[in-house]
């Protein structure tokens, strides 16, 4: 074994550590991956830190009302609905009819239906209809091609105070990692929006090395 294998070897257990002490997964969470997998859903959920992580900011700002943009089997929004009061609500934008299903499943097997809402169709179809209603937490996790749009729509959507997070928001230089051709240029766009803008204090931080990938979060300014 050479040292830099041993290095991961030892990054692996602490995060592991972690994980176990922090971020254990609720019966609800586990149940959300089984059903993903039985309906052959990819996985891109966020991991358990990143989920604990969503947890500390929401708690952070006492948030009672979230928006999630990309829901899949809704795994992140099971993290993000249990920190909510039970007076709560988090809304979820999904576009896969699929997915739509198994997250209102996943959500009301984890004893969430009360404050939770999956709404189908495009994100940026349904975004206007969210007009007026400010969000104290926004989770951006769909497809990352709209990234930029999507901010200027979480910008619209927030008040001071609020938190706006995005995912797989870390900069990787030339390394592909989505789909649609432009993604990592709209990811570096969006990095160099939030860190630009006056009203928002932003920072792009590794959370999970298990993953490439990081949130980039935003405070609107008060
Ligand atoms: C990375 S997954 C979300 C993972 C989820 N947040 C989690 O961590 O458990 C992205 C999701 O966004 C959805 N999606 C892709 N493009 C979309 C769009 N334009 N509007 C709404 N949802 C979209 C995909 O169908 C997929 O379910």
């Amino acid at each position: 074994m050479d040292a830099s294998q041993g290095n991961e070897e030892q990054r692996m257990q602490i995060r592991g550590k972690i994980a176990e002490l922090y971020a254990p997964e609720s019966a609800g969470l586990l149940n959300s991956i089984k059903l993903a997998e039985e309906a052959g859903l990819p996985n891109m959920r966020i991991s358990p830190i990143h989920g604990k992580f969503l947890q500390v900011l929401v708690a952070t700002i006492n948030a009672r009302t979230i928006l999630e943009l990309g829901a899949l089997s809704g795994y992140s929004g099971i993290w993000l609905a249990s920190a909510l009061p039970s007076s709560g609500r988090l809304i979820t934008l999904e576009s896969n009819p699929l997915h739509v299903q198994v997250t209102r499943r996943a959500f009301s097997e984890a004893g969430l239906a009360d404050r939770t809402e999956v709404r189908e169709g495009k994100a940026l179809d349904l975004l206007p209809q969210l007009e007026g209603q400010p969000f104290d937490f926004i989770f951006i996790d769909a497809d990352k091609i709209n990234y930029v749009e999507y901010l200027n729509w979480a910008l619209k959507l927030s008040r001071p105070g609020s938190i706006i997070v995005a995912d797989n928001c870390i900069p990787s230089g030339t390394m592909p990692r989505f789909p649609e051709p432009g993604s990592e240029e709209t990811i570096e766009e969006y990095n160099r929006q939030v860190a630009a803008n006056p009203n928002l204090v932003s920072l792009a931080l590794p959370i999970d090395d298990s993953q490439l990938d990081g949130f980039c979060i935003s405070v609107v300014r008060q």
